[in-house]
């Protein structure tokens, strides 16, 4: 009775480390698939996720420069020039920011990694 007692023990601690460990890491990172396996399954909406982000662009990246990032423009001027759906690392958006363009933080880096890999929706 003890030892089963014993390894339930082992059984808990062990799963309560194991959702610690997934804790430690940042929640949009490393998804490459239309799964959103790194989300826990949450899909990036373009609309809620992604435009606001664009709200330190438009300063500059307006008619007057492309990307156009205004509202209403952002995806037409984006897809497919500068992303390429389900390929955030071999899309220009994507490569010019995380090259250190504006110094985005990692956080918004993330999610736009994850919409351009979950498909870069229109959603
Ligand atoms: C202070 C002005 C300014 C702001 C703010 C700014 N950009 Fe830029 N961006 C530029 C300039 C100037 C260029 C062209 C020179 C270069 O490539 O760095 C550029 C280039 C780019 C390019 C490459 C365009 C091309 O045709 O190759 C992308 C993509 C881009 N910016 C995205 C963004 C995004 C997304 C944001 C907001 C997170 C942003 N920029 C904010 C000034 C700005």
């Amino acid at each position: 009775m003890k030892k089963i007692f014993q390894i339930l023990m082992l059984i808990t601690v062990g799963l309560f480390m194991n959702s610690c460990y997934y804790d430690a890491y940042p929640e949009y990172e490393e998804v490459d698939n239309g799964g959103g396996g790194g989300t826990g399954g949450v899909e990036i909406s373009y609309a809620t996720n992604i435009v606001p982000l664009w709200n330190s662009c438009v300063g500059c990246h307006n008619a007057n420069r492309a990307p156009d990032l205004r509202a209403g423009n952002s995806y037409n001027a984006l897809v497919p020039q500068y992303v390429t759906a389900g390929n955030a690392n071999g899309s220009p958006l994507y490569v010019k920011l995380a090259d250190g363009h504006q110094n985005l933080a990692t956080e918004k880096l993330a999610l736009i990694k994850t919409w351009i890999n979950q498909g870069a929706k229109n959603n």
